[in-house]
């Protein structure tokens, strides 16, 4: 008898070459996504961008500046068919490993108020909210405030 053995998400470099892939999630799961200059952008300037693949399948990924003792979570994402599957959750701890091994001590974010699924996330992981960007992000009538999220590393 064959034991079945379920493959794990493996967190990989984001490349030039992930980026069609990318694209597609972005586009699917954002009412205002980040373009692909966003993320050549973000890959030019050194930024840690990492890709999670499930079976070679892009399930997700994350881009996060680290400077000065703190880290900025730019971008959190996982793809519309692999949400509430834990994804979200381990790719955050990914991205705060990152961060400390990098000597960050605190890690900052910003979140849409109305970003429920967003908010819970980070809620369970103890982040707490310490400032508010007025107009921060663009919205289908207007702008939409951001909420400015940390926690301790
Ligand atoms: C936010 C996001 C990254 C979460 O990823 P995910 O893989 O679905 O999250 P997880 O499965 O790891 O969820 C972990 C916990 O977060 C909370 N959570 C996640 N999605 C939720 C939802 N839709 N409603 C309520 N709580 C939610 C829950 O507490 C969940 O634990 P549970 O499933 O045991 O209840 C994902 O929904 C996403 O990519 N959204 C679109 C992009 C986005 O908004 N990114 C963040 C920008 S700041």
């Amino acid at each position: 008898m064959s034991a079945v053995l379920k493959d794990a998400p493996r967190l990989a470099r984001m490349e030039d070459g992930d980026l069609t892939e990318v694209m597609a999630i972005e586009g699917a799961i954002y009412s205002h996504p980040w373009t692909r200059g966003n993320f050549g952008d973000s890959l030019r300037a050194g930024y840690q961008c990492w890709t999670w693949r499930l079976n070679h399948e892009l399930v997700g990924y994350f881009v996060l500046m680290v400077a000065a003792g703190e880290g900025h979570l730019l971008n959190l994402s996982v793809a519309a068919a692999h949400q509430r599957a834990g994804h979200g959750g381990a790719l955050l701890k990914e991205a705060m490993r990152l961060a400390r091994g990098r000597g960050a001590q605190h890690i900052f974010l910003e979140v849409r108020p109305s970003n429920l699924a967003a908010k819970a996330l980070y809620e369970r992981f103890g982040f707490r909210e310490v400032a508010t960007r007025p107009g921060y992000y663009p919205a289908h009538a207007g702008r939409e405030d951001a909420l400015v999220l940390t926690l301790a590393l």
